[in-house]
């Protein structure tokens, strides 16, 4: 039987137990014992924490998978390729691990391949560090090694550096944080399939944000309003930075920013789905492509697999921060529930706290149509 590891047991890890169990695949999944829904839906669970990457392998050696994979985190995404790579597997390579997941090494990489990047500094807790001189305000700090846009703030002054640094690098792992600035426009995200170096396109998806300035993300729509022309333009500057960052075998989410005059600039990319169900729900709903049974199909090297497995339609994810949202969301379920495609559960206990996307209290899925 063919087997296949899923590095993470949550809720989105999930969808991709299942679909390797719909494909006929043995699931073997790791991840930290926390009552997860993939520790019983995977055929076998071992309560090893995503992070023990060498723990991870000797089982592994001991499993012989056809495959290695993960969806939509940074995490996992790096002890797939540790595991992959040593189990001689399809993957990203791990020497080039650190520009995928530290901001600062990605636009250094990128900036080295002449990937157009706005202007960046690294700064730590020491004063001595926040040489902003040669950048040109706003600016936008963030820590270098987080996600979820925690520890994010815009400036428009030097008065403000201080305690943006402070905040930034708090969060920070490595308590540094990168100082660049700010691109304007609108904010989009590309996602697209890598296979043995070749990208393939799948969809760009529109985001939402609460703006300056913590910059949380509150919706997204797939397809997204870029022109055609506009598309054609960004897709080959997005696969020059998908080079720029050796990603070869995964699939990918490159967030930028594009303004009315066709601007374009890049705020960050990962070499794994986008999370906030775009990777594992959107693009398969707006472009009929099975995503999810592609970042298995290049984690076990079978070919990639372009049929379309239904129609296409124009959707959208909203998440619910308050009790006036959650008020639209049943609202809305309630006038149209031909249009609900999935409502998450609501975790309203996190009323009020909305300083990232983990104090969102959950989401709904929807169709667009008729708006
Ligand atoms: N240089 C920048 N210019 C404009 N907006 C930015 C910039 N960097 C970050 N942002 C805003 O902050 C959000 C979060 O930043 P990002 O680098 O994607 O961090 P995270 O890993 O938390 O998602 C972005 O989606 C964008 O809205
Ligand atoms: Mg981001």
């Amino acid at each position: 039987m063919k087997k296949l590891v899923v590095i993470g047991a949550n809720d989105f890890q999930n969808q991709l137990i299942l679909k390797a169990k719909s494909l006929g695949y043995e699931t073997h999944v790791f991840a930290w014992a926390d009552g997860a829904v993939g520790e019983k839906t995977a055929d076998y669970f071992y309560p090893i924490s995503i992070v023990e990457k060498d723990q991870i392998l000797e089982k592994c050696r001991e499993i012989k998978p056809d495959g290695v994979c993960s969806i939509a985190s940074d995490l996992a995404a790096i002890t797939v390729d540790y595991v992959s790579e040593n189990l001689g597997l399809p993957c990203n390579s791990t020497k080039t691990t650190p520009i995928r997941t530290n901001k600062y090494a990605m636009r250094e990489a990128m900036k080295k391949a002449g990937v157009a990047t706005p202007g960046f500094i690294k700064v730590t807790t020491d004063p001595e560090t926040w040489k902003i001189d040669d950048l040109k305000f706003p600016l936008i700090v963030k820590p270098t090694d987080r996600s979820g846009s925690r520890g994010i703030t815009k400036i428009f002054e030097k008065s403000e550096l201080k305690d943006a640094v402070e905040y930034a690098t708090k969060d920070s792992f490595e308590k540094s944080a990168i100082i660049e600035e700010f691109i304007d426009g609108d904010e989009y995200s590309c996602e697209c399939i890598s296979q043995n170096g070749e990208h393939h396109f799948l969809a760009f998806t529109k985001k939402y944000t609460t703006g300056s300035p913590n910059f949380i993300e509150t919706g997204h729509a797939e397809p997204s309003d870029l022109s055609p022309e506009l598309q054609e333009k960004i897709k080959p500057m997005i696969f020059k930075a998908l080079d720029a960052l050796d990603i070869k075998n995964s699939a990918s989410h490159s967030e930028f920013k594009v303004d009315k005059s066709g601007n374009f600039g890049i705020i960050e990319i990962g070499g794994r789905m986008g999370g906030d169900c775009i990777g594992s729900d959107l693009v398969e709903l707006s472009t009929g492509y099975d995503f999810v049974k592609m970042v298995i199909d290049v984690a076990a090297g079978n070919k990639l697999d372009f049929t379309k497995t239904r129609t296409p339609e124009k959707v959208a994810i909203k998440f619910v921060f308050t009790k006036e949202d959650l008020d639209e969301c049943n609202k809305f379920a309630k006038e149209h529930p031909e249009r609900i495609i999935r409502i998450s559960e609501m975790e309203t206990e996190n009323f009020g706290k909305t300083t990232d996307s983990g104090s969102r209290i959950g989401y709904y899925i929807y169709k667009r149509e008729g708006e």
